[in-house]
């Protein structure tokens, strides 16, 4: 393996973090990783685009146990190829779960296109929506990461293969959560979306939109409804102006930054441990184990 191409999407930096990781382990050992952002593609890629790569890495969020809607319809837009290995790496705020199986429908669509899933693997970031993690889970998770992109790198080097295998419950439920997320979730949650008197009308939440559901009318934004739910504009605002309609509820209050989480030294990464109990006793668990 000499030259891997990883195609990623990234709302709110957690998959773009993991990848920048990856990138850095792949080169480690001397293998080219390519970043390339899904968003930046609206044309069919040319077949050329993959000449001389040996693997392509699809990387993107979970939502509602499904990938990015972005993430399906970059797919489409894949050539078709005689045969070419494909890794998946997710990054999701759970741990385990269905979560897991986010990406199995779409392996069996790209298999059709001579894609061979050879590894599918899940990374827990911090929750970007409904819920807030505590910063020093936040932080705990991204420096985990770091041993996992560690492993990730040397897993798809060496060959190891990790292939889910969903049985038929976990298949029904992924779909049901993943259409209802799309035509009910992401829709209503565009629509319901809007900017407050705090706007400077900068435009900023238009021009980073990946779905250009965003359009400046004179001094406002006006969103639409072919919302990916991805957070992007609203954490993303320099004013915190972008509120919803009635999803409120699925806004993190102090907003999502990782950026800012690692940056800052007086938070440190130790919200789990051995005595943790109850819902994050997994994420301990997760954190300690390199493989998980
Ligand atoms: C609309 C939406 C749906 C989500 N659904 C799930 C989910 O089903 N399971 C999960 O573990 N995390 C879920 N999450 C959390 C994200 O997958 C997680 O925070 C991810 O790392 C965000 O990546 P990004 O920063 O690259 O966009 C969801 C987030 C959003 C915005
Ligand atoms: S990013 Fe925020 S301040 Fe800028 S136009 Fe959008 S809503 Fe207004
Ligand atoms: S409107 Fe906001 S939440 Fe919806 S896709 Fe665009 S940036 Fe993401």
């Amino acid at each position: 393996m000499k030259h891997i191409i990883l195609y990623y999407f990234s709302g709110t930096g957690n998959t773009a973090y993991v990848c920048n990781l990856l990138k850095g382990a792949l080169e480690k050992r001397s293998v080219k990783a390519d970043l390339v952002k899904m968003e930046e593609f609206h044309e069919p890629i040319d077949p050329a685009a993959l000449k001389g790569v040996d693997a392509v890495c699809l990387c993107y969020p979970v939502y509602a146990f499904r990938p990015a809607a972005l993430v399906l319809r970059f797919a489409g837009l894949l050539p078709a190829v005689q045969t070419m290995p494909m890794f998946h790496i997710k990054t999701a705020g759970g741990v385990r779960g269905l979560t897991e199986y986010a990406s199995t429908s779409l392996s069996r669509a790209l298999a059709k296109k001579g894609y061979r899933t050879e590894y599918d693997r899940t990374v827990t970031m911090g929750s970007n929506w409904y819920y807030a993690y505590d910063d020093r889970l936040v932080k705990q998770l991204a420096l985990a990461a770091e041993e996992k992109a560690e492993q990730i790198a040397e897993d798809i080097i060496s060959g190891k293969k990790r292939i889910l295998k969903p049985n038929f419950i976990q298949t029904f439920f992924s779909w049901l959560a993943s259409f209802g997320e799309h035509h009910m979730g992401a829709k209503q949650f565009g629509k319901s979306l809007s900017a407050d008197e705090n706007c400077n009308a900068c435009g900023l939440c238009a021009k980073n939109c990946p779905q250009k559901n965003i359009r400046m009318d004179g001094a406002r934004p006006v969103f639409g409804s072919d919302c990916l739910w991805c957070m992007r504009c609203i954490y993303a605002c320099p004013k915190k102006a972008i509120y919803s309609k009635g999803m409120q509820f699925a806004i993190l209050k102090n907003g999502y930054d990782l950026k800012h989480v690692l940056a800052d030294d007086s938070i440190t990464p130790d919200f789990v441990g051995a005595n943790t109990r109850g819902v994050f006793k997994s994420f301990h668990q997760y954190c300690i184990d390199r493989d998980a």
